[in-house]
């Protein structure tokens, strides 16, 4: 049996990853060694039903030597510390890393195994020993139109995402949940007074966002009731840092030949953790919406193709109906007015699962058999 130290288990996406892990039994076939940043010496959690001792110090160098596989969702400051030493150390086990710290370099891949399992098994073969999680959009992006980029059928991709409170961390969740709160409670009494018009009541809800009293530590500014067109770091092309890794993850995953464009804006909505995302694909060719429809079905066993119908659409393709599911719709899908080989695509997918934790789940569940 593997040894698997897991460290960062206690945040939002560790949380996810060990809820994951306890409902595929992963806990039964791994010898689990947790880890604290700040703890070690406490008792160590019982996840899966099994004691697992005391939390060990994860800066201990010699602790994380002995283990076969080590899974990390504790960040990238944490990863950029520890990750050289361990290597320096000769270190040869199996590094699972749901930050974004090592993704581009070479010696590392990209873990979506329901988009890139060959690439994944061929750096297996090849003595690849570090596999990171992909950005979230990247990877939802990919489970919901994976069909048409497995099929070789996409030129371009140009997207507008809607991105979860989430995507930012657990204490920008909080913080959209107060700023709603705040402006909720301010207009409560006029709200619920039928006769009272809507526009004095948006105005005191307008003056609170600008008068600076709403917690805006995280997020820089109000979302709630607003929206947030940058996420990440300014890059020099314009491009924000979230947008950039839209093409360069992309073409990873995929191992292209050649590069697929994919560009776009990135957007902080007021949702708390599904990212949605509307495409426009420039298709290599015309494709009739019927064999577009079958091959995104047919991708993966979490795709669903949402028919393009209002009540269908209003119900199924929607943050509200798959926040804490792995399923990654994909609908509104329809040829647009710029030609046949144009198509429009809306998908959905829960950034915390799909987009964070499941991926490296999976690697662990492919290493350990
Ligand atoms: N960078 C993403 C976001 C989340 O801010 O929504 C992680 O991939």
């Amino acid at each position: 049996m593997k040894t698997v130290g897991l460290v960062g288990w206690r945040g939002m996406v560790g949380s996810v990853l060990m809820q994951r892990m306890i409902e595929e039994r992963d806990f039964d076939v791994v010898r689990p060694v947790f880890f604290s940043t700040s703890q070690h010496g406490q008792a160590a959690p019982e996840f899966g039903g099994r004691s697992a001792g005391t939390l060990q110090d994860a800066f201990d160098i010699d602790a994380l030597s002995a283990l076969d596989i080590i899974i990390t969702c504790q960040g990238g400051d944490y990863t950029s510390e520890v990750y050289p030493k361990l290597r320096a150390a000769g270190w040869q086990g199996y590094w699972i890393d749901a930050a974004s710290t090592l993704r581009m370099k070479d010696d590392a891949i990209i873990i979506l195994d329901p988009v890139n399992h060959q690439v994944i098994h061929d750096g297996l073969n090849n003595g690849i020993k570090t596999f990171v999680g992909g950005n979230c959009t990247v990877s939802l992006m990919l489970m919901s139109l994976g069909g048409l980029f497995a099929n070789d059928l996409v030129e371009w991709a140009s997207v507008a995402t809607y991105q979860a409170a989430s995507g930012g961390g657990a204490r920008h969740m909080r913080e959209l949940l107060a700023q709603m709160g705040m402006l909720h409670d301010h207009v409560a009494k006029e709200l619920h007074n039928p006769a009272s018009a809507i526009l004095d009541i948006e105005r005191r809800v307008t003056e609170l966002t600008r008068s600076g009293t709403l917690p805006t530590d995280n997020f820089g500014v109000p979302l709630a009731g607003s929206l947030i067109p940058w996420i990440d770091k300014q890059l020099e092309n314009g491009q924000s840092r979230e947008e950039w890794k839209g093409q360069a993850e992309t073409n990873k995953i995929l191992r292209t030949d050649s590069v697929i464009p994919v560009d776009g804006l990135c957007v902080r909505v007021g949702a708390l953790r599904c990212h949605s995302q509307a495409f426009t694909l420039k298709l290599k060719k015309d494709v009739p919406l019927d064999e577009v429809t079958q091959l995104l079905a047919s991708h993966n066993e979490w795709v669903k193709v949402v028919p393009n119908d209002r009540e269908l659409t209003m119900r199924e393709l929607t943050p509200a109906a798959v926040t804490g599911t792995l399923n990654t719709p994909v609908g509104r899908l329809r040829k647009l007015n710029m030609g046949p080989e144009y198509l429009s695509a809306f998908t959905v997918g829960d950034q915390l699962l799909w987009g964070a934790a499941e991926p490296l789940r999976r690697m662990l569940r492919l290493l350990v058999g």
